[in-house]
């Protein structure tokens, strides 16, 4: 994925807001080493550093490692592979928030993450949960003739499917939940920037001319339901967890 991380940090602050209520169910604690998996351009990895954590952070992006790295110069930043993360019980807890969706092979992060871990160790993620932008994306689609679902880019299940996932990894679930959370996307263009964001993926290999085409169809057709006056609703469900490498 080619990364924008201007119009990440500009338009989709939202993603590391949210990100501070993951952290308190993290309760890191001062001198504990943590791993962002997913860090995006750091915000919360070097949030935790101004805890007293010795913090790192990983992604696949060089473009969201190289703004994490000018950002925080003093936090450590790698672009890594979270289903290869290459890592032998380094860490004391393994947070990720608002990543592990995008993740091809979520067993094989599960286990990248379960070998990072310390014994003892925690597991504390946020991601998207079955029936996540539903809406969103069954538009995006709607405007795209012959769409192939081998194409759709994400991976949003069931508490029951992924707590399932963590346990043949080596987890123990402490802690899981899957909750509706309808986010705000600022803006009378809220809508257009997210999709130019993060669905360009589910438009594939479109030409630009047809990208747009179908942004402005998606945009019309969601509005009626999903546009207040000076800004739109997306419709997120989450999924939260905590597992304990046993
Ligand atoms: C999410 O955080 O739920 C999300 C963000 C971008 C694309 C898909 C889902």
């Amino acid at each position: 994925m080619n990364w924008n991380a201007q119009l990440y940090d500009g338009k989709h602050r939202f993603v590391s807001e949210f990100g501070q209520d993951v952290i308190k169910l993290l309760a890191p604690v001062a001198g504990e080493k943590i791993l962002d998996v997913g860090c995006g351009t750091g915000d919360l990895a070097a949030s935790l550093f101004s805890q007293g954590v010795q913090a790192a952070g990983v992604d696949q992006s060089p473009s969201m490692i190289q703004e994490a790295k000018q950002k925080y110069p003093d936090v450590s930043f790698l672009v890594r592979d979270a289903h290869d993360l290459q890592y032998e019980e380094e860490f004391d807890a393994v947070f990720s928030n608002a990543a592990i969706h995008w993740m091809k092979q979520p067993g094989r992060v599960l286990t990248s993450i379960w070998k990072s871990l310390k014994p003892g160790g925690r597991l504390v993620a946020e991601f998207g949960g079955k029936g996540n932008v539903r809406a969103i994306s069954r538009t995006i689609i709607h405007q795209i003739d012959d769409y192939d679902s081998k194409m759709f880019p994400w991976f949003f299940p069931s508490v029951g499917e992924y707590t399932c996932m963590m346990e043949q990894a080596g987890f123990r679930t402490a802690f899981a939940e899957h909750f509706h959370r309808p986010t705000r996307l600022e803006g009378a263009d809220g809508m257009h920037n997210w999709i130019t964001m993060f669905g360009d993926v589910v438009m594939g290999a479109q030409t630009p001319e047809e990208k747009k085409r179908i942004i402005t169809g998606a945009v019309n057709e969601l509005k009626e339901e999903y546009f207040f006056t000076d800004y739109w609703i997306a419709d997120y469900w989450r999924i939260r967890v905590v597992g304990i490498k046993e």
